[in-house]
Order: structure tokens, then sequence, then C-alpha cells
């Protein structure tokens, strides 16, 4: 690590909030369960391994040695089996995926529906030639042919490959490249605010555009659009299920170690990097954790917002509820249509159990204001949970009461696509929630942070958050640093333990600020200035004004509400102050009505960065809201 000086270390309005004694009296596990298993790694593991159904046993938890080792090493299982076949016994009939399309269509799957169709599309991919260890790429959004898709690729011993709907023929391209996947399984179109988005046509950009030989590719017909037709070469995907219909297909026995899929990072920054998950080390973990920290039984419906194209998609939509035989929402739509109360209609008509979203959701719920929450019946939510950036105090005050109606637990997961599950959460049933604060390291895993120099900072003090010992959801070729007790997982978050093992991120080391000589997490800062009323969201950049100090800009968006810029600029000044100091204050408020997102979601502050630095900015293909950046642009200007 270079110069990346420590990240200042605030003190904190620490408000805990025990968990709902309801609630913890029916928990999945108990404070003397976590006790136990925090006494015992690597064997604690060994619960989770037991969750699982083997072809072949493991003998031994965690092997270390090679690299970072190996996780049930001699143990053999198909994920598949995990999900579907074993759940027959007892819920043949009960609901295993719940679709709802965006033509408000339904369609429900039960356990035994799955394992037909996952068993006819396994035929229909062995009948074209796709075998153990081919790479089979998934280019689908949310229908239920994804997640059927990617159990058949895990019967037949296939790693797969999603790719995020909404990506480009050129970002296909090159996923389809470096995992030099050979098949693809994509759908002809699908809707979008009303309009057809025709995949099947960026599917053949993407193989026109490279040399790469795509040999087969099955086709899923969402549309009733006759202009969208398969090219003679393309596999219809109800065409191929009718030509296997009723056939079984043995389940291919993988190595705990083989890898179950294939994911590439977002790429908003730098080159897309695959990551390959493995089969026994991170089913596993994806169950004990939807277990443990999702609270999920198999009774639920559990509704997991996030698109499956994503690593959350894959672990807590995917592999951990179907693992666990749990019915899970597969929701096709956007939140805000046809009403802004669509998400609690859903909830309210489908008396879900679990929710679980993304903070960037969360508010803009509350921008959306509270009468939408409140006019639906919330009662059936256990608990509530958060993932992808730091829940923000007054975020975590609004869904708490708004959705959870103070009944609910939440849980803020700490994760990242190469942690493949989740490792920092308070156990809902046994650790109290402090607003703001993932929380601690769950049983079984173990963090610190370190300092510029890679040694241990102290205990409040700011640094690079690392995972010092490994942990099952581990992917292969990990990169790591040391080995035995040296042995660690240096992330790129900056992060604070607090004296009772709390951890707060900050930011991202690549997200971080300069303020004069200070280092700051824009996490923090731009939380500070979220959680004043009026403020929707905010992003905050630093820009280099010749040899002068750095300085910072803060890039504001608004409620709905009518605000005076100058008296939110004043509280937002007041906020900033309090929570971190003066020295903090930005430079510049620009306001305006929303950030620049990519389409998963992810600000891009690169680009706020470039603009408020010389204005000269790159590509802006990636944004799903373009028409933002000419608004900021001239709200620049007139500043
Ligand atoms: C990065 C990982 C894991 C699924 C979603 C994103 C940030 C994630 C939290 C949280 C604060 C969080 C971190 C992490 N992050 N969850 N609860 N509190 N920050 O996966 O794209 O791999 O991103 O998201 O910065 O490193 P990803």
């Amino acid at each position: 690590m270079d110069d990346e000086s420590g990240v200042e270390s605030h003190p904190r309005n620490g408000r805990t909030v025990d968990p709902p004694p309801a609630f913890t009296d029916q928990a999945n596990v108990t404070a003397a369960e976590a006790a136990a298993f925090a006494e015992d790694w690597p064997d604690c593991w060994d619960e989770a391994g037991e969750m699982l159904d083997w072809a072949d046993a493991y003998g031994t938890v965690f092997e270390s040695g090679d690299g970072n080792g190996r996780w049930f090493p001699d143990g053999r299982l198909n994920a598949s089996v995990n999900c579907v076949d074993r759940h027959l016994d007892e819920r043949k009939t009960q609901a295993a995926i719940k679709w709802i399309g965006k033509r408000g269509e339904r369609r429900t799957y039960t356990y035994l529906d799955l394992y037909h169709e996952v068993n006819e599309f396994a035929a229909g991919l062995r009948s074209l030639g796709i075998g153990e260890g081919d790479v089979v790429t998934l280019y689908m959004p949310a229908i239920p042919e994804l997640p059927i898709a990617m159990l058949a690729c895990a019967r037949i011993g296939a790693p797969h490959n999603v790719v995020f709907a909404g990506f480009s023929a050129a970002a296909l391209a090159e996923r389809m490249e470096r995992s030099e996947s050979e098949f693809l399984v994509t759908c002809d179109g699908y809707y979008r605010r009303g309009n057809a988005i025709h995949q099947k046509n960026k599917a053949d950009n993407a193989r026109i555009s490279t040399d790469h030989e795509v040999t087969d590719v099955v086709v899923v017909e969402r549309l009733d659009d006759e202009s969208v037709r398969l090219g003679e070469d393309d596999h219809a995907y109800d065409g191929l299920l009718a030509d296997h219909r009723g056939e079984e297909v043995d389940p291919v026995s993988r190595a705990a170690t083989d890898p179950l899929f294939l994911i590439y990072t977002s790429g908003t920054t730098g080159e897309p990097t695959g990551v390959r998950h493995t089969t026994g080390g991170y089913l596993a973990h994806a169950a004990w954790t939807s277990h443990a920290v999702l609270d999920l039984e198999p009774a639920d419906t559990y509704w997991c917002s996030a698109d499956i194209g994503w690593i959350t998609g894959h672990t807590y939509l995917v592999y951990g509820p179907l693992s666990l035989g749990t019915t899970t929402l597969l929701y096709e739509g956007t939140p805000d249509h046809p009403e802004k109360d669509r998400v609690w209609e859903v909830i309210e008509r489908n008396a879900v159990d679990v929710f679980y979203t993304a903070p960037t959701a969360i508010r803009a719920f509350m921008k959306w204001g509270t009468e939408h929450p409140d006019s639906h019946d919330l009662s059936s939510l256990r608990l509530l949970g958060s993932v992808g950036e730091p829940l923000n105090p007054s975020a975590w005050s609004w869904y708490y009461e708004h959705v959870g109606g103070e009944d609910c637990p939440i849980v803020d997961t700490w994760w990242q696509t190469e942690t493949g599950a989740i490792l920092l959460s308070t156990l809902p049933g046994v650790d109290a929630m402090k607003p703001g604060s993932a929380g601690p390291a769950l049983p079984g895993i173990d963090v610190t942070v370190v300092g510029p120099t890679g040694a241990p900072a102290t205990a409040t003090e700011g640094g690079r958050l690392a995972v010092t010992k490994p942990w099952p959801g581990m992917p292969l070729d990990l990169e790591t640093d040391g080995e035995g007790d040296d042995w660690r997982y240096v992330t790129e978050d900056v992060a604070r333990i607090d004296e009772d093992g709390y951890v707060t991120v900050l930011g991202r080391l690549d997200d971080t600020v300069a303020v004069g000589n200070h280092r700051l997490g824009t996490m923090e800062l731009e939380s500070a200035i979220a959680d004043v009323e009026g403020v929707a969201e905010a992003a905050i950049v630093d820009v280099r004004d010749g040899e002068a100090e750095n300085t910072i800009y803060a890039f504001v968006s608004t409620d709905e509400r009518h605000e005076c810029e100058q008296r939110l600029r004043d509280r937002i000044t007041d906020s900033v102050e309090r929570t971190i100091g003066p020295f903090a204050v930005p430079e510049a408020f620009v306001f305006t009505p929303e950030l620049p997102k990519t389409r998963s979601g992810k600000l891009m502050r690169r680009l706020l960065k470039d603009i408020a630095n010389d204005g000269e900015f790159g590509d802006t293909s990636a944004l799903r809201n373009p028409e933002i950046v000419g608004e900021i642009e001239s709200a620049l200007e007139r500043m």
C-alpha cells in the first residue's frame, strides 16, 4: 500500500437498538449457539457443511496448505440436488419460485415443477454437447428461466457465467471471451418501461464483434414479437424442453472445490475481473448465512430485490434460499411502477416474511414518502436486510419504523463479490443493532483493519478492512497476503472497528477524498449529508485546484418537496460539522434532482469527479440516466 494515510475516526452518537424480543424468541441462532460456533474455527464450519447433502461425505472441514487452503476438500456434491431434489420428499408442492413479471404476469414453480424443468433443460444442454467444465453464459433479465438455467448448469457440472442483462453487447462479448465460454442462453427481449428491449440483437452483436467462437445459442421467447426471429442455428428454449420432456439427468457429483460459477465484478472502475466460486464452500456459506443472518425457514416467502446478474442475486435470491427449501420471490418490475407503493403492495399480497434490499432503494422509498408503506399491511414481515453500501442512520430509522413497524430486526450485511456470502452482520436474534455500522464479524469469521504499512491499526483507528482467516465462501484464485497466522485478504474498504468489534465501513479506498491533509471516507461524509432532512442522496468528490489545498464538492439530490437551497446548505453544514468536523464541510454544493447511476444502481463518482475537476468526462454509456449529466454541468456553471 502506498502513502494512503489513515482515515479520520469520528465519534458517533452510538445509538444501539436491541432486537425485538418476539423475534429473538424464534430466531434460528441463539446467543449460546453463536458463542460456541465462534470458539472453534475452522471446525465450526462443519455446521454449515452439515446443512448440505453430500454425494461423498467430507472427512475434513478445512485443509490449509496450497495457497489459501481448501474447504471440505474430500467431499463431493451437486448444487442442483441441494437446491431442488432433496426438498421433494417434504415439499414437492410448495412454491420454490414465485415470479411476478413486468406485465403483471405471475408464475409459480413448485419444487416438483422446478425439478422437472431443471432436468429437462439439463438434458437439453447435454444434447447440445455441453458437459462438465464447459462455461455457459446466461444473459437474461429476471425471468424464471434464469435460475432454472443456473440450476441446470449446476446439475451437469457446467459452471455458469451470468452476465447482467443490462450490459451492452461489447461487455457481453468481453465476458464471454475472458471466460472462454462457447455457449450462451439468452432471451429474445424484455420490456423496460413499456418498450421492448431486443436482448437477442445485443447477443447477436456480441457474437459478431468477437473472434471467439460461440457454438450454440439458446433463446427464451419472452416477447410476443414476430420481428425477433431465431437464426437457423439458434435453439428455442421451449423447443429444447419439449424435446426432452420427462427426461431426468443424473446429477454430476462435483468436488467441493470445483467451480460452481464465474462472475465478473461490476467493472465501473478498471477491468472486469472474473471470480470463480466453489461448489461446496460457497454453497455451505450461502446456506448457513441465509439461515443464521436472514433467518430463513422453508415456510417463508422471501424477497431479495437484487438482480440475479450480481452476486447478491446468485447467493441470496437463488442458492441460499433454495438450498434451505424456502419460497423465493423473483420480481421483474421496477419499484415505482405502476405506482410508488408497488414494493409494499407486493409484500402485502404475497405475505413476504423477509425482505432484503439496498440502501439506495431505501433512500428512494424515503424520498417517495411514508404514505406508500403506511397504506399497506406489512405485518407479515419478520426481518429486514440491507446490502451494498452503508445504511446511513436516517435511512436505517426510516426502514425500521415505516417498513418494519419497529418489530423487525435489520441486518446490515457487509460482503463482496469476492467473499461470496455475508461476512459482517449482526445476528438478528443475538446482537444489538447500531445504525450506521454493519456489525461484528459473523462467528467463524475474523477481521481486522490494517494501516498504511500493512501492520494492524489500533482498534478504533481507520484502516483497510482485512479478513484474517479463510472462510468457506472464498473463491478460487483469491489474491491474499501472508501464510499461516499472517494470512489475510485485504479489501479496498476502509473501515473502523470499535471496542465491541462492530465494524463501520467508511468508504472504498478508491473512493476516499483528500480534504487538506486529511483523508476522509466519502461514505461517511455522504451519510452525514444524506441524513439531513430534505436530502435524498449525496456524492462527494475531491477537486484539485492547482497547488491549493484539496477541496471537496458535494453533489446532492433533493427530496421532491421544494426546499430553499440556502436553508438546505446550512443544515448540511451543521450536520457535517456536528458528525465529522468543520474541516470536512464541502467547499461547494451542487443540487440536482438525481445523481448519475450505472444500470446496476452504483453511483458513478468518477464522472462527477471529472466534471468537477476539468469539465472533461469520458463515456457515459454505462449510465442509467445520462440526461442528468447536462443538468449537473449547467448547475456547476451557475455557481
Ligand atoms: C462492496 C462490494 C455484496 C453484494 C453487493 C455488492 C460495499 C457492501 C456493504 C455494507 C457498507 C458495503 C463495500 C464492498 N458494501 N455491503 N453493508 N456496508 N458497505 O457487491 O459489487 O462486490 O461490492 O460494496 O464497499 O466492498 P460488490
